[in-house]
C-alpha cells in the first residue's frame, strides 16, 4: 500500500508575501517527493474557482463567506487533496481553514465553534502536517500590496485594524498548535525571508 503523502498549508495575512515562495517550497519539496501537488482556497477545483470569484469579488455576510469557504474546502479535498495524498503525493496548499478561523472569526467576528463542527463534518480525518505562517506587520504588508500595484479584491481592502484581528487570530492559533504551525517572520530581503522559510520547513518535516 502506498504511503499517505504530506499536506503542507501556508497561511499569512493579504501582503505577508506568501505565494512569492510557493515556487521555492516546491523545489525544496521535491527534494523529497517526486510528485508534488500546488494548489490553493478558495479554489483548486472549477467549483471552488467559481466560489472564489464571488466571495472575492462580492458583498456577502461573513457567515456567507465562512460557509462558501467551507463549501469550496469540501470539492477541493474531494477532487484534488485526498486522492493526491492517497496516491502519496505531497500536496502544497495555499491556505486551508486557517485562514477561515483568521479572517472569517478572527478578522470578521465569528464565533469559532460553529466551524469547528463544520471542520469536523468537511475534514474529520484530515489536518495538515505541517503550516508555515507568513508573520508580518500590516502596516508593511500594505506596503507590500500597494507596491505591487494590482487591483485590490475585497480583503485587500480591507482596513489595517481587520488585518490586525486576522494576524493576532493566526498567531493565537500558532500559540495553541505550536508543533503544526511554524511562524516565519516574513519581514525584511526576500533572501532573509527564504533562509528562515528553508530552516522551518527542515524543522516542520523532520
Ligand atoms: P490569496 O490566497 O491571498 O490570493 P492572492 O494572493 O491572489 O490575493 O487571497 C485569498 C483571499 O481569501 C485572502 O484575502 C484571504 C481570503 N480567505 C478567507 O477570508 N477565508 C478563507 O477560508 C480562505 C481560504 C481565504
Amino acid at each position: 500500500m502506498t504511503a499517505r503523502g504530506r499536506f503542507i498549508t501556508l497561511e499569512g495575512i493579504d501582503g505577508a508575501g506568501k505565494s512569492s515562495h510557493v515556487e521555492f517550497l516546491r523545489d525544496r519539496l521535491r527534494e523529497r517527493c517526486a510528485n508534488i501537488v500546488v494548489t490553493r482556497e478558495p479554489g483548486g477545483t472549477p467549483f471552488g474557482e467559481g466560489l472564489r470569484a464571488a466571495v472575492l469579488h462580492h458583498p456577502a455576510s461573513a457567515l456567507a463567506e465562512a460557509l462558501a469557504m467551507f463549501a469550496a474546502r469540501s470539492a477541493h479535498i474531494d477532487a484534488v487533496i485526498g486522492p493526491a495524498l492517497a496516491s502519496g503525493a505531497w500536496v502544497l496548499c495555499d491556505r486551508f481553514s486557517d485562514s477561515t478561523y483568521a479572517y472569517q472569526c478572527g478578522g470578521r467576528g465569528l464565533e469559532p465553534a460553529a466551524f469547528e463542527a463544520l471542520e469536523r463534518l468537511v475534514h474529520p480525518a484530515l489536518q495538515p502536517d505541517a503550516t508555515l505562517l507568513f508573520d508580518l506587520d500590516p502596516a508593511l504588508a500594505a506596503q507590500r500590496q500597494a507596491a505591487r500595484g494590482a487591483a485590490a479584491d475585497k480583503f485587500e481592502r480591507e482596513r489595517a485594524d481587520f488585518f490586525r484581528r486576522v494576524r493576532e487570530a493566526y498567531l493565537e492559533r500558532a500559540r495553541r498548535d505550536p508543533r503544526r504551525i511554524h511562524v516565519i517572520d516574513a519581514g525584511g530581503e526576500l533572501g532573509a525571508v527564504r533562509e528562515r522559510l528553508a530552516s522551518a520547513l527542515r524543522g516542520a518535516l523532520a
